[in-house]
């Protein structure tokens, strides 16, 4: 009998050692200690065992009882500690946590916005025409003859499939310009216009993208003369880029004003002074002019009752001067390169 009793506990004591979890310690103790248990069964012949050594084995029966209870607790014990310190890794709230990357507005965007809000505040509004355009809004409306070499400047990205009779091929707008014609058409004067859009031509080296942005301006109304033009463009630079910064009109050439300029700033890196980005001190930032009057016919507006200006700038542009970014490689602004980006 005092075999068997030692038999059982060594048994149970290799089950429990070997136990990996809660329910496989459970299963042992009732192997054991159940109703039906090795040790139970035992236990209840102890009673057959002659009586002057019954007392012993009822002793040693009650030892091997609590060394397995014991050893069912402490291993209980033991599992339990374990699952618990691998919980309590998980949300370890003195780790370092991982920030959740937040990004920002693109820096064009941000230039857009802030171009918005500058000719808002003088009451021009901003609109929105087709990027994927006719060439009569592109060109001809413009006052650009058919097969005009001048065509050759823009640099266009035709689209083959499509052709109109009337409004001749479809065009990436290799500029804003088409926005006036559109808005023309559409809405009678006084006309007050912001139109920032992309523009596409057929250019890719460091210094410039074939998808690059735009902003056009175009005032429609009676007495509208260059002083209003050089008002308004001397208002955008002072905004844009401080008010120190001076502008210049320049007589220049373009199909669809006349008289046309193109306007300088104080440069912004030597502040007039005269560098060796500027030469003589001063920035070329874009286009502008008096609307021509066969631009206004096409936009259905009567060029003896009305006058308009109209002005067309690049955002990377004034953006970059403003900046005095020095970017090796233009395309920069639209890879996705995030150490680039995110320094904006
Ligand atoms: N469309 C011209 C360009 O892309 C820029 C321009 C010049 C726009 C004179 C105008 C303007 O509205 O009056 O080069």
């Amino acid at each position: 009998m005092e075999e068997e009793l030692i038999g059982i506990k060594n048994a149970a004591l290799s089950f429990i050692l070997e136990a990996e979890s809660l329910e496989s310690i459970e299963e042992t103790k009732l192997q054991f200690l159940g109703k039906n248990g090795r040790l139970t069964i035992a236990i209840k012949d102890i009673k057959k065992v002659p009586e002057d050594k019954r007392a012993a084995v009822g002793m040693l029966a009650n030892e091997v009882k609590e060394t397995i209870e014991r050893a069912i607790e402490s291993k209980k014990q033991n599992l339990k500690e374990k699952s618990l310190s691998h919980v309590v890794k998980k949300i370890d709230v003195t780790n370092p946590g991982k920030a959740a990357p937040i990004g920002h507005l693109h820096l064009i965007t941000q230039a857009i916005e802030e171009i918005t809000d500058i000719f808002k505040s003088i009451g021009f509004t901003r609109v929105k025409y087709p990027e994927v355009e006719w060439d009569w809004f592109s060109f001809t409306a413009l006052n650009f003859p058919q097969n005009h070499p001048a065509r050759d400047d823009w640099e266009t990205f035709f689209i083959d499939e499509r052709q109109s009779d009337k409004f001749g091929p479809m065009l990436l707008t290799p500029h804003t310009s088409s926005g006036q014609i559109r808005e023309m058409l559409s809405n009678k004067p006084p006309i007050k216009m912001l139109n920032i859009a992309k523009t596409y031509r057929r250019q890719a080296d460091v210094g410039h993208t074939p998808m690059f942005h735009q902003f056009e301006t175009l005032a429609v109304s009676e007495n509208l003369s260059i002083g209003h033009l050089k008002g308004t463009l001397e208002y955008f630079v002072r905004s844009f880029f401080g008010p120190n910064i001076k502008t210049r009109i320049r007589p220049y050439h373009f199909e669809f004003t006349e008289p046309s300029f193109e306007v300088d700033i104080t440069c912004t890196v030597c502040l007039g002074k005269g560098c060796k980005l500027c030469k003589e001190g001063w920035l070329e930032m874009g286009g502008a002019g008096m609307v021509h009057p066969n631009v206004l016919k096409n936009g259905g507006i009567d060029p003896q009752k009305y006058r308009g200006f109209a002005s067309g700038w690049g955002v990377e542009r004034v953006l970059l001067m403003r900046e005095n970014l020095n970017i090796d490689d233009l395309r920069l602004v639209y890879s996705s390169k995030l150490e680039f980006l995110e320094q904006f």
